[in-house]
């Protein structure tokens, strides 16, 4: 509900809306560049300037061609990408990756950063999944929340993105969104809804898809009916960039800004022909000053129109050190059959690590999420810093990608939106002489692993892959690494196996094999230092999957049940059976659960109670480190129906907490859990397949 300041500022922007002449709003309400509307200096409004998100601010381009401005004062700094924030599930840590964001964004002179990405994953083979949170709609708002809020401490506005059902890439323009409401409101709504309530963004992206055959962008069912009417969200509304179809749809669907991938701004819907529609009386002015009301609005939120605004900073050792911080708590120990690690960086003498992502720069890739990174910590380097020279650390590269077609007089986002916007993408067609190249490399890695006693493989996916415009046509490892992983295992028993990615990857043919296996995301500039902390025990490891690891894409329900990838029509099937829900429901079996996450500790769960205070529930439990090291444990609240309707998921994540715990520590913690009734029970655990204690009510007295 507003509040009685918004009364006060919105008084204040209707009067300056009074001065304005038709021209002067309309320039205010579409891109008048690629990424700034226009200002009005007579009345001293300022242009809003936006910039990507959602791992760093992006670096500058022309303000009317996706040519890169190239200075050297655009590098910033680079953040875990979301995926690796949701494995940390540490609030903090969300939001000081919102506190730099949005203090970088200011130091660079922005008004809105575009993110955070917050789709929910519905398919592992979506390009975008590095950029999103989950598969689960409690994980991700408990993510995004504090994010924004950390963002928005700035005066510069977060803008929650993509609302919504933006969860395939392929024809993202044109596909329709088929799924029925109760899906919708109880799996992709929610975290859009806290954004908002909560988390007060001061804006939100309008997705590009469309949903109950309206473009999200300028749909009167999601934008008029439930954003305004519903959650009564009076902050701005952006299209995604080129999201717009139609000029009447989208000025009386609640939409502020229109912005755009294309040069001729005047031509854009929102633009002269808005203008005509207005002048010709076929669109009330009316409309048009709402729009202008709520810029006006945000630019008093954000001190823009008076001179008390924050002062931001960039490349501060304090947001690299908050890089780092979230990179470390993002890595996840999937398996560790034999205690191989941590390795001992004392008695590493000579190591070997394989695998090109060892020493691939990710930053300026996937897309608008790319980063022009001050610099990049490779795994390579993280290793060698960590050893420190006293080791002999050979590297190879084992596989490689697919050469590049590199055309310089094109640009990745200005060609973007043809073919409705995205593809699927097909990998592993690789011809004759990569080939024969990469069995090559593969050769000479495997005779070499051999030879020694430790042997570190660093592959998985790169932004080729987990990119925007493109989804996966499966889930199986790029680059012939399934052969090359099966090789090594066969030659070298020993050898650690770490997979990057923004989301799985198929591990059937080799994991059964592999003794330790880690996954480390797109780490962000300190991504490197933090992997290799983890495998030489420097850190406890305690990333926990924010997702399911499925053992095939055929698993998931998106395509077992429902479609995905399809041009016309996304049928969402599987209705609220997303991720875990479906596999936990009918009984799938991932490779690794949801919640999965090993530490070099062990954990002792030593009680759970049910209590109420204030209308709100809460577990209570004691958690003990009973393992040698100190370590972190996340402790994961499942509902589950004691008796299941139909249409009801078995199990639900709805409460969370992170503990810190010396060795042999013990705690009590208090953990509140969200829609609790009487039906279900509480199980409390490490993940959502180790489950320890079921919470039963506390019995007053005791
Ligand atoms: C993406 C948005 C991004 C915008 C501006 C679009 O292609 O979907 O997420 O913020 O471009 O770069």
């Amino acid at each position: 509900m507003p509040n009685r300041d918004s009364f006060e500022i919105r008084k204040e922007a209707e009067d300056l809306t009074r001065q304005l002449t038709l021209d002067e709003k309309i320039g205010m309400i579409h891109g008048a560049e690629l990424f700034r509307t226009a200002s009005v200096e007579r009345l001293g409004i300022p242009a809003l300037t936006m910039s990507d998100g959602p791992m760093g601010v992006r670096q500058d381009f022309e303000p009317a061609s996706w040519k890169c401005v190239g200075n050297h004062d655009d590098y910033v700094t680079y953040l875990p990408c979301n995926s690796a924030l949701a494995a940390t599930w540490n609030r903090e840590l969300a939001r000081l990756t919102g506190e730099v964001l949005g203090a970088e964004a200011r130091g660079r002179g922005k008004d809105v950063i575009l993110g955070p990405g917050m789709n929910i994953k519905r398919s592992p083979l979506c390009g975008r999944n590095f950029e999103y949170f989950s598969e689960d709609p409690f994980l991700t708002k408990e993510m995004a929340v504090p994010y924004i809020q950390g963002v928005q401490k700035w005066d510069v506005a977060a803008c929650a993105k993509h609302f919504a059902a933006n969860n395939q890439e392929t024809q993202r323009l044109w596909v329709d969104v088929k799924i029925d409401e109760k899906a919708l409101r109880e799996i992709y709504l929610p975290a859009f809804y806290d954004a908002v309530k909560k988390g007060n963004s001061y804006t939100i992206m309008g997705a590009y898809n469309k949903i109950y055959k309206e473009h999200c962008c300028q749909s009167d069912f999601l934008l008029n009916r439930i954003l305004r009417k519903e959650w009564g969200y009076e902050g701005v509304v952006i299209s995604d960039w080129g999201g717009v179809h139609d000029t009447e749809a989208a000025a009386n669907s609640e939409l502020d800004i229109e912005m755009s991938v294309t040069d001729n701004f005047d031509e854009y819907y929102m633009a002269d022909p808005l203008k005509k529609m207005v002048e010709d009386g076929n669109i009330p002015e009316k409309v048009i000053d709402e729009k202008v009301i709520r810029i006006l609005m945000l630019m008093k939120r954000l001190h823009m129109l008076d001179g008390e605004r924050k002062r931001g900073a960039y490349n501060t050792p304090e947001h690299r050190q908050a890089a780092l911080d979230v990179a470390r708590e993002s890595v996840v120990l999937l398996k560790n059959a034999k205690g191989r690690l941590p390795l001992s960086p004392q008695q590493t003498k000579e190591i070997l690590v394989i695998g090109e992502n060892a020493d691939l720069f990710h930053a300026l890739g996937g897309g608008s999420a790319e980063i022009k990174a001050l610099y990049e910590i490779t795994p390579l380097m993280g290793i060698k810093m960590l050893l420190g020279g006293n080791a002999k650390v050979t590297y190879l590269k084992g596989y490689c990608q697919d050469p590049k077609e590199e055309n310089q007089d094109r640009n990745w986002q200005a060609d973007s939106l043809e073919n409705g916007g995205g593809e699927i993408e097909c990998v592993n067609q690789a011809d004759g002489p990569l080939t024969l190249h990469r069995r090559l490399l593969r050769e000479e890695a495997v005779m070499k692993a051999k030879e020694f006693e430790q042997v570190i493989f660093i592959g998985g996916l790169n932004h080729e892959q987990d990119c925007e415009g493109n989804d996966r046509a499966d889930m199986k490892l790029p680059y012939e690494q399934d052969q090359l992983i099966e090789e090594l295992l066969e030659a070298n028993p020993n050898t650690v196996v770490v997979m990057t990615g923004g989301s799985p990857v198929e591990m059937g043919r080799w994991i059964d094999r592999a003794d330790s296996v880690v996954w480390s995301w797109y780490g962000g500039m300190e991504g490197g230092r933090a992997l290799a902390e983890a495998l030489f025990g420097r850190t406890n490891p305690s990333g926990k999957l924010p997702e399911s690891f499925y053992k095939t894409h055929m698993d998931c329900s998106a395509h077992a049940w429902g479609n995905f990838g399809e041009k016309e029509t996304a049928d969402y099937a599987e209705g609220v059976f997303v991720g875990y829900r479906y596999l936990e429901t009918y009984h799938v079996e991932p490779e690794f659960c949801f919640g999965h996450g090993l530490s070099y500790t062990s954990f002792g769960y030593e009680s759970a109670e049910l209590t109420e205070e204030d209308g709100k529930m809460y577990v209570e439990c004691q958690i003990a480190n009973t393992g040698g090291m100190d370590g972190k444990e996340t402790v994961q609240v499942y509902l589950a129906p004691k008796k299941r309707m139909e249409g009801e998921p078995a199990r639900q994540l709805k409460g969370f907490e992170k503990v810190f715990l010396k060795s042999d520590e013990k705690r009590k913690l208090r953990i509140e859990i969200e829609d609790y009734s009487e039906n279900q029970d509480v199980w409390v655990g490490s993940s959502l397949k180790d489950l320890r204690m079921r919470a039963e009510m506390k019995v007053s007295g005791k």
